[in-house]
């Protein structure tokens, strides 16, 4: 099993908990290699921007790269454009299939997308440089509190902040994230401060505004500010929730971006990723790492990116904006990169580029299972290992929540037991990580 050792895991899981692991990634990336088939066919239409909560999905980011074949009756030759643009963006095949899976190709589409893409984008290539230096200034504060939280650090600084984006209206929403991940008694006497990031619902909706203020009033975890909340303001939400830190809580240690519908495993995240024996780490950034994706020149797309915007044929490194994690000096970094570098709506991809900026490359995670942007099969045992899972109903996130919690203690047990027999002798003869 070659992948084992390639991707050798600092954290210690057990067998068990990899091995299931692996099973997942295994069937997450043959579901994306039938999706991309599917893809070739439907090429005519851009199905998966309509998807529901597709948001992330890596499949997507990889279409991104193609020009719509659209307005083409001939299939064929349309079919023919996209490879070739496929091979014009990446100079070794992106699609080679055989190849990710001989490689053990752990994230699929991603994997193949990474193949082209070599060192620091901005010293490779100069030309985001440039983008950068033509960015509009941005005033320093363009949006009005709402509502604000000033104090939240005062009397003692917080180990980690989580910033959720949330949509005015998902009080549900919010309400299982407190009960949940976002419940500041998870964290093991270690303290942690759980914000809401909030725009504004429609103006008409007064009942909706008045009933965000009571929530504020009695959990105090909202921060809004007067910008619409759309899916094009998000990463202004972004910068609303990285501006709050630098200015009311800038010797946080760490600080988690995330979204409403997330599994976040707070205390994994704590113990086993950020570690609160060590020093903080200074200009770190880790999440599930998006490499050698390509703008998406399709008009129709929800992930669209105008040309005139952002001209390269390359994003830099980011992190999927479903769960991404750094330290508190990254923040005020952040925003201050961002008040030169034009405002563009896809949230991760700008704080990737501000990243690039500043020259922060962002680190890989400790293993590849830890940040998912999508939705892992629910076990007691993976989710005891992973940090995000994406696409969560509120309902599920309490339910799955109290069942991870009441077999936190033997989580991989009963998965044991059932595959012991199976797998036996490959525990035994197999190899196993050094
Ligand atoms: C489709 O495109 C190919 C190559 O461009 C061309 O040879 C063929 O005649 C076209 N077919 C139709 C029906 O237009
Ligand atoms: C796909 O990858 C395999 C193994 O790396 C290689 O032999 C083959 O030539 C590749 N195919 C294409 C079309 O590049
Ligand atoms: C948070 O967890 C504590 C201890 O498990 C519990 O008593 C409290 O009710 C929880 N808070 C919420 C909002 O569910
Ligand atoms: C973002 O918010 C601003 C301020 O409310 C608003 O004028 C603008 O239309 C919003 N943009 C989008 C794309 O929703
Ligand atoms: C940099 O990017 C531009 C435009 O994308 C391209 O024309 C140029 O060849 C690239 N230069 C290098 C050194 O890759």
């Amino acid at each position: 099993m070659h992948w084992r050792r390639r991707h050798c895991c600092p954290i210690n899981m057990t067998w068990t908990v990899k091995r299931s692991l692996f099973r997942t990634h295994v069937t997450g990336l043959l579901s994306l290699a039938l999706l991309f088939t599917l893809f070739l066919f439907f090429s005519h239409q851009d199905w998966l921007s309509g998807r529901s909560g597709a948001r992330e999905n890596p499949l997507a980011y990889t279409v991104r790269g193609f020009r719509s074949p659209k307005g083409e009756a001939n299939q064929s030759s349309s079919l023919r454009s996209m490879w070739r643009d496929a091979a014009n963006v990446a100079p070794k095949p992106l699609l080679n299939l055989s190849s990710q899976q001989a490689d053990g190709g752990v994230g699929g589409a991603v994997v193949g997308a990474r193949m082209g893409v070599t060192g620091d984008f901005l010293s490779t290539n100069n030309s985001l440089q440039k983008e950068l230096d033509v960015g509009e200034k941005l005033s320093g504060l363009p949006y009005r509190y709402i509502l604000n939280e000033p104090f939240k650090c005062r009397d003692s600084t917080p180990f980690l902040i989580l910033l959720i984006a949330a949509e005015p209206k998902q009080a549900d929403a919010r309400n299982a994230i407190r009960q949940t991940w976002g419940n500041e008694s998870m964290a093991l006497g270690l303290s942690f401060v759980r914000l809401f990031l909030l725009g504004t619902g429609k103006s008409t909706d007064t009942l909706l505004q008045s009933s965000i203020e009571e929530e504020s009033s009695v959990h105090h975890d909202i921060i809004q500010q007067d910008y619409q909340d759309t899916y094009y303001n998000l990463t202004i939400k972004t910068l609303m929730g990285m501006n709050w830190v630098a200015t009311y809580c800038p010797h946080v240690s760490y600080v988690m971006k995330t979204d409403s519908d997330m599994f976040v495993n707070t205390e994994y995240l704590i113990q086993k990723l950020l570690k609160p024996d060590l020093p903080p780490k200074q200009r770190y950034f880790t999440g599930y790492m998006m490499r050698g994706y390509s703008p998406n020149r399709n008009k129709d797309s929800k992930w669209y990116m105008p040309p005139e915007l952002y001209p390269s044929e390359r994003y830099p490194i980011f992190c999927s904006g479903t769960g991404y994690v750094f330290s508190g000096d990254v923040a005020e970094l952040i925003y201050q990169a961002s008040l030169s570098i034009r405002r563009l709506h896809l949230e991760d991809v700008y704080v990737g580029i501000c990243l690039a900026k500043l020259r922060i490359d962002p680190t890989p995670p400790p293993n590849e299972f830890l940040f998912n942007h999508w939705r892992v099969s629910y076990s007691s045992c993976k989710y005891s290992h992973l940090i995000t899972s994406h696409q969560f109903h509120p309902n599920e996130l309490v339910k799955y929540w109290n069942h991870l919690q009441s077999n936190k203690h033997n989580a991989c047990i009963n998965m044991a037991k059932e595959k012991n027999g199976r797998y036996r002798h490959r525990k035994f003869h197999g190899e196993r990580p050094p």
